[in-house]
């Protein structure tokens, strides 16, 4: 099999400050393939911002190698490389002097690109960016912080770079403005295939964005993975820390299937007789029995108020059948049934298989057992709570 080459490698990289004799990030090894939207994550002070200027050579390596699409950086010439790699960081960077378009073209320019590929970049830049094509004559202190981030992000894709660094980068926003700015790098980094690496502290920002995060502590790799690898299984307390309690449990939450928390149904079948059924009922103590054939395959159902009715006039379950509206399959989440289990009159959905048979239901009070976990976490919180209470 062809191995491609990752985006970005790091391959046992140590990195000493001048003077300093204590590592700022020591043996990393790590892959970052071509699309991936990687974010790396950390306290302040674990090594990020030192990971991510390596890249471009901002920052030198003292051990190890860093390789960008399977080259050396060390043999690559700087200034070009940086040029080629788009950055973004906090407060945008964007030239006080410089109009928004100016600005926008900076780097283009500074490649010699033609002066017709120069003004349309510009407009096709801030039209993704949602915004008027007016602004490119404005000054940065023209704009309110959201929309100079917005083009400090554009920027980054000017000379059409397919890795961008992103540091912080809406670290000083407001909740709004970020959330619509992560959206729009998301959205960016979809559409056009870029490969994207992202500094941040905020796990919640991590695992909106990230295909893939790096935790670091202390100038030290802890963990790699998927955002659903860090979260279901965090390496150590140090990550658990990070994703938090109320994150922790809620991923517990978010992963309960259908299966997890069915109970065995009440059935009967199809040919058996009325008194078959109420005696059934009476004896488990339900008003409704779910009908089933000989393989097992869900018919329908059965209610106490339809047997009163009907009782002597007919003398089959298969009778007074009653279709049932929905059904869930046993590998669905919890989650997603929530809403459509407790809004429905009945006090039960069934579970049927692949094969519409009959495996289980879905009662009310099975998804008390989970809301009251997820509200309350396990038994010990819940003491807790009520000796505070008491207290
Ligand atoms: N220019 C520098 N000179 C000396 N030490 C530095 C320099 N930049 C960062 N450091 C040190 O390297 C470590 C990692 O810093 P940094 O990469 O900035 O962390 P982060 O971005 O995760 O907050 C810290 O201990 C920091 O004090
Ligand atoms: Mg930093």
């Amino acid at each position: 099999m062809v191995q491609e080459i990752p985006m970005v490698e790091f391959k046992d990289v140590t990195k000493f400050y001048l003077k300093s004799n204590q590592p700022a990030v020591e043996h990393i090894s790590f892959k970052i393939s071509k699309g991936e939207f990687c974010c790396l994550i950390g306290t302040s002070g674990s090594g990020k911002t030192t990971l991510m200027r390596m890249i471009n050579r901002m920052n030198s390596v003292t051990k190890g190698k860093v390789l960008v699409n399977g080259q050396d950086v060390k043999t690559m010439n700087a200034v070009n490389l940086r040029r080629h790699i788009g950055y973004v960081i906090q407060n945008n960077g964007l030239m006080p002097h410089m109009t928004i378009r100016e600005n926008i073209v900076l780097v283009p320019k500074l490649l010699k690109w033609p002066k017709e590929k120069l003004a349309g970049k510009a407009k096709e830049l801030i039209d993704l960016v949602e915004l008027p094509e007016s602004y490119l004559n404005r000054y940065p202190n023209e704009l309110s912080g959201g929309q100079q981030q917005r083009i400090g992000v554009v920027r980054a894709l000017a000379a059409d770079q397919n890795l961008i660094l992103m540091d912080e980068p809406f670290g000083a926003l407001d909740p709004i403005t970020r959330e619509s700015l992560q959206k729009l790098v998301q959205n960016l980094q979809r559409r056009l295939g870029k490969t994207i690496v992202f500094v941040t502290h905020d796990m919640d920002e991590a695992l909106r964005l990230a295909t893939k995060i790096v935790v670091l502590h202390d100038g030290k790799l802890i963990q790699v993975g998927t955002p659903e690898e860090i979260l279901h299984h965090p390496a150590n307390k140090f990550v658990k820390d990070l994703i938090g309690e109320e994150r922790l449990s809620e991923a517990k939450y978010e992963t309960v299937k259908v299966k997890n928390v069915m109970t065995a149904p009440v059935k009967i079948n199809l040919g058996a007789s009325l008194t078959d059924a109420l005696t059934l009922m009476k004896e488990k103590h339900v008003d409704t029995l779910l009908v089933v054939d000989d393989d097992n395959h869900l018919k329908g159902y059965l209610s106490i108020a339809d047997l009163q009715r009907k009782y002597p006039l007919v003398s089959t379950v298969s009778d007074i059948l009653r279709t049932v509206s929905t059904t869930v399959g046993p590998d669905e989440y919890l989650r997603d049934n929530f809403s459509r289990i407790l809004s429905r009159n009945g006090q039960y959905v069934p579970v049927v298989d692949a094969n519409e048979k009959l495996i289980g239901i879905l009662t009310r009070s099975s998804l008390v057992n989970v809301v009251y976990e997820k509200i309350w976490g396990d038994k010990n919180t819940l003491k807790n709570q009520s000796a505070k209470k008491a207290n």
